[in-house]
């Protein structure tokens, strides 16, 4: 056997404990699962369209590197009409392959090796990773469920050290739900101005709130030259599967990001620049419908889990609950395997998001009303058994 060839930041990189639960969940039939972060809806038919009839119309070559002029201005217009920040379509946008291509470009572009990067946590999956394969250092703060998962900023504050380079926030927030207040988004803002910090910000569940504002970094007072923000078409306009989404920031830092796309990707899918053109453009009305179906849902889940006696914080956004599980006297991880062996639905261990997230589990609700009913009723079961 010859010896790995692995670098050795691959080699200890950790598998995503999400992805160990989808491979348990698809050997077995008749799993409800609200394990899966994406839409449960398909595209709506207008954006399918404009994909189709791209192709249709003979766009099948590569794209400008930063992605195709008109998209990158839909892309300005609709953040200036949102949240009154203005980015330049020529020199400040550039399409990704989704918000994961512009976390890895983000962190290859800006980290040196042993630069630090303070992440809350929980947090989406792919964060320390990013970091950590791009050299860097993921340092966790964390929040917890009495301060509604709200990153403290002096917590943050003590997590900083000289080899601070940036701060990564990801809110509304998948796993928890929470959305950052104007005020404490505020007080790191800050933060990132004493220390002369950049904050990375993943905005992109930013149209899935509910009853709550969303407040984009950037439109913070003096924060637009201080930070990147990455958005993105999978969740809001449930278009995961067409690999879209695109980084705003100053004009140099942009530029270091494409010139690692152009060398590793070109530009972003052709046909998914179109239909994201259309999204933003025709997508509104199919947004409101499915926030709203998602706002039910969240009612269901939200009520039922406490009524089950699992604590549970109302989630602001995404379309997440994450239930203390700790009552049960099982860590995470046996809760949610046997969950999935004895009743078949699929939840994620809290512990997957950082170590903040121990404890609890991630229930997606992107997933039809009537499973979530039924869901409810077998996590029921299961609990009453314990
Ligand atoms: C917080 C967060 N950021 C980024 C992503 C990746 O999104 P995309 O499909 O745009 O790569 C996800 C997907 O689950 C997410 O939850």
């Amino acid at each position: 056997m010859p010896k790995s060839y692995l670098s050795k930041t691959v080699s200890t990189l950790k598998p995503s404990g999400i992805r160990k639960f989808f491979d348990i969940a698809a050997t077995m039939e008749n799993v409800i699962s609200l394990g899966i972060g994406e839409p449960d809806f398909t595209t709506p038919q207008p954006i399918i369209d404009a994909g189709i009839r791209s192709l249709a119309q003979g766009e099948t070559h590569y794209t400008s590197n930063s992605g195709i002029l008109e998209l990158r201005q839909a892309i300005a217009h609709n953040l200036e009409h949102l949240y009154g920040v203005q980015y330049d379509p020529l020199s400040e946008i550039i399409v990704t392959v989704g918000v994961s291509e512009a976390l890895y470009l983000s962190f290859s572009a800006l980290l040196d090796p042993g630069d630090e990067v303070i992440i809350p946590t929980p947090c989406f999956v792919s964060y320390q990773a990013e970091v950590a394969l791009a050299g860097g250092v993921p340092v966790e703060v964390p929040t917890t469920m009495e301060d509604h998962f709200q990153p403290n900023p002096e917590v943050i504050a003590r997590a900083i050290t000289p080899k601070t380079k940036a701060i990564l926030l990801g809110y509304p927030n998948n796993p928890t739900g929470a959305v950052v207040s104007r005020e404490n988004l505020q007080a790191i803002a800050d933060l990132a101005q004493q220390h002369d910090l950049l904050v990375v910000s993943d905005e992109i569940y930013d149209r899935l709130v509910y009853n709550f504002e969303h407040v984009c970094f950037p439109s913070l007072p003096g924060m637009q030259e201080r930070s990147l923000l990455l958005g993105g078409f999978s969740k809001a306009y449930a278009m995961t599967g067409w690999r879209i989404g695109y980084a705003a920031g100053p004009a140099d830092l942009i530029k270091g990001l494409v010139r690692i796309h152009q060398y590793s990707v070109m530009s972003a899918p052709t046909i998914s620049q179109y239909a994201a053109l259309e999204a933003l453009r025709m997508g509104e009305p199919y947004v409101q419908d499915m926030l709203a179906e998602y706002d039910r849902r969240r009612k269901l889940i939200h009520t039922g889990m406490n009524e089950l006696g699992l604590p549970t914080f109302e989630p602001h956004g995404a379309f997440y609950v994450f239930p203390n599980i700790q009552n049960t006297g099982m860590d995470d991880e046996t809760f949610a395997e046997r969950l999935l062996k004895e009743e078949e639905v699929a939840v994620v261990p809290g512990s997957s998001f950082g170590e903040a997230g121990a404890g609890f589990v991630r229930c997606s609700y992107a997933t039809n009303y009537n499973l979530i009913e039924a869901a409810l009723e077998k996590i029921g079961r299961f609990v009453k058994r314990l």
